[in-house]
């Protein structure tokens, strides 16, 4: 499902600023697999997945994701890659704060030209999947933090992607909030979904069904 070959990432390169963030770089991830990306700040992690998700081109090294040369993307190809292919859960849940919780999901979709009555079915799954379909009309600012959290991960799956990429995605969130995201993991887990989840909170040691931790160090493998 995801392929990644001798991965390099120097910012500013040729400059007194120059940063290499990720060297040599290689990981193999398959369908259906769950995996957490574990690392100290700065070790990395968020300019992984970036470049998982084309959003990052890497200095030099390949990069598959369902049997695409996702580093070679041009960049209207690049977002409509990630528009249909990538589900993606920041630590911030970045709402917008004024729209209901219906409309922050439906966003998503904008890029793939849907008629109304498939968005609204497909928003209604999604509102499903993450378990926050009572709220659905509720104004995005009147939420508690965990269930932002799980619009943001309806907004992430609305548009069915193959992969979804958790970058911090406990980070703001207390005990039992972290409790209830590991759970919807897990389902997401079971129906198919190929994860990979950045972080490095310890309460991601209790999940069971991980396929493998990577750890990642200075930008390196460990
Ligand atoms: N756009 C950028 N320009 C320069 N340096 C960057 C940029 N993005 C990230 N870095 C640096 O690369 C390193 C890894 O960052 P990041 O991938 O965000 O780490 P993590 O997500 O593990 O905290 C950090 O030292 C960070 O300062
Ligand atoms: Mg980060």
């Amino acid at each position: 499902m995801i392929k990644l070959k001798n991965i390099y990432k120097t910012f500013n390169q040729s400059t007194v600023h120059e940063f290499t963030a990720l060297k040599d770089i290689s990981l193999s991830i398959k369908k259906n697999e769950l995996i957490i990306l574990k690392g100290a700040s700065g070790s990395g992690k968020s300019t992984l997945l970036a470049i998982i998700a084309s959003l990052l081109k890497p200095t030099s090294g390949s990069v598959i994701v369902d049997n695409k040369q996702v580093a070679k993307l041009p960049d209207l190809h690049a977002s409509k890659f990630r528009a249909f292919e990538i589900g993606f859960i920041f630590q911030s849940f970045n709402l917008f704060e004024y729209l209901s919780v219906k409309e922050n999901v439906s966003v998503t979709l904008i890029p793939l030209g849907l008629k109304q009555d498939e968005i609204d079915k497909k928003v209604k799954r999604a509102l499903r999947l993450a378990n926050i379909s009572h709220k659905q009309n509720a104004v995005a600012r009147d939420l508690s933090g965990g269930e932002k959290q799980r619009v943001a991960i309806a907004r992430a799956l609305v548009n069915d992607p193959k992969i979804i990429l958790c970058d911090e995605p406990t980070a703001n969130l207390d005990k039992k909030n972290s409790l209830s995201f590991i759970e919807v993991i897990k389902d997401l887990k079971e129906k198919g979904f190929t994860i990979i989840i950045a972080t490095h909170d310890s309460i991601f040691d209790s999940l069971q069904n991980v396929d493998k931790v990577v750890k990642i160090q200075n930008g390196e493998i460990k």
